[in-house]
């Protein structure tokens, strides 16, 4: 029986948290990742798409300033071709229109200083952040007011740990990663993020392979708080995986039906948490004392831009250097690429079934997919906007 068929009779189960399926060009009114602050370079110009937003980046004199990436003249790209005249103006490669860093008003024309048109055209400006080697942009509405601040939108702070994992805005922090493109819609890439079902797709991975710690098959929640809500007042806002609660999941050791059988010997927790407008927190992982975050960025209705950053302790120039080694010799090429390259493998192979929307209400869910619905149910409560359809969006 053909799916549509099966699941005609039911009530659209995704009635419940109708704006999340709304939610296809992601959330508006939110602080996202643009690039690494290394990735721009003092003079450089760079494009960036996040939510259907298209928006150039430019640093001048060290400081990062981001704008509107629409030249309103004719409609060409100003990341296009950078030109980069002074300090103070963007000029477009184009005609010379040139628009001033701070409030993105036109100033002058390159070759025309006496049209009409100086001083009353503007582009829109973005607020920007950059912190623990990130530049972060606030996009939504041009006049959401206030703009909340970064920390509501980062990982939540973990206080209730013996040893916890540090936090980005934290004074000695190493934080390092990659960003790269998935042809998945934000929302199957955030659900694979903290997926507690999806376990058998890093099965053969090195990371899990090399390590004695236990890997179940799969987790069932036997308990009500085996998922909470996070709803920091002027805080993160999103939900927490309580797998260190006693007795709230149910690890599975062996299933007899598939001849499968657990992994490792050595009991290993580790608390998945994701807030909005997408991030993913990982305590005590890749191993322990370190967290891994993951961003899934709306760019388009089709793809996203995949974040994953690893933050540890880093007090001194030999743990920075200790660091770097284990980053490049562990970290980045056992975890963020060969771990993770199955996550982008399994988002990507889910977009088809979800492109159209019908995917959210014919999919079958199971028990531990409660905590996607929690998810869902976040997203639809704690969202400050549902972004639109851009008029205008080329593809990342
Ligand atoms: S298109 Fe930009 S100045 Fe003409
Ligand atoms: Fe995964």
């Amino acid at each position: 029986m053909a799916l549509a068929q099966r699941t005609s009779a039911r009530v659209s189960p995704s009635r419940q948290y109708a704006p999340y399926i709304e939610a296809v060009w992601g959330l508006k009114n939110h602080w996202y990742p643009a690039l690494f602050s290394n990735e721009l370079g003092e003079n450089q110009v760079k494009g960036v798409l996040i939510a259907g937003h298209e928006i150039a980046l430019r640093r001048a004199k060290g400081k990062t300033y981001a704008m509107q990436n629409r030249c309103p003249h004719r409609g060409v790209k100003l990341s296009g071709k950078p030109m980069v005249l002074t300090d103070d103006l963007m000029t477009c490669w184009y005609h010379g229109f040139s628009f001033g860093l701070d409030d993105g008003v036109l100033k002058t024309i390159a070759g025309c200083p006496d049209d009409q048109n100086i001083g009353r055209v503007r582009i829109r400006t973005y607020p920007v952040q950059e912190v623990a080697g990130i530049i972060f942009v606030f996009v939504g509405d041009e006049n959401y007011k206030p703009v909340p601040p970064l920390s509501s939108d980062l990982p939540l702070r973990i206080t209730d740990d013996p040893n916890p994992v540090k936090h980005l805005l934290d004074p000695d922090v190493f934080v390092r990663g990659i960003h790269r493109t998935g042809k998945a819609n934000w929302r199957l890439a955030v659900e694979n993020g903290y997926d507690p079902g999806h376990l058998l797709i890093h099965w053969d991975s090195m990371m899990v392979n090399s390590q004695d710690r236990l890997i179940p098959i799969g987790v069932e929640p036997v308990r009500e708080d085996a998922v909470r809500f996070i709803d920091e007042p002027d805080g993160p806002k999103g939900i927490m995986c309580m797998y260190n609660r006693e007795g709230a999941w149910k690890p599975i050791l062996e299933n007899p039906l598939v001849k499968m059988k657990a992994k490792g010997k050595k009991p290993y927790y580790f608390r998945v948490s994701t807030v909005l407008p997408g991030l993913l927190q990982v305590e005590h992982w890749p191993i322990p004392g370190w967290s891994q975050l993951e961003w899934y960025i709306p760019t388009d209705d089709k793809h996203h831009e995949y974040w994953e950053v690893v933050v540890g302790p880093c007090r001194n120039e030999d743990e920075r250097s200790a660091a770097e080694s284990l980053y490049n010799g562990f970290f980045e090429p056992i975890g963020l690429r060969g771990f993770n390259d199955a996550d982008l493998f399994a988002r990507e192979s889910m977009q088809k079934f979800y492109e159209d929307n019908a995917g959210w209400d014919e999919e079958v869910l199971c028990m531990f997919d409660n905590a996607l619905v929690a998810w869902r149910k976040a997203v639809s409560r704690f969202n400050r906007g549902i972004q639109e359809a851009p008029r205008i969006c080329e593809e990342p």
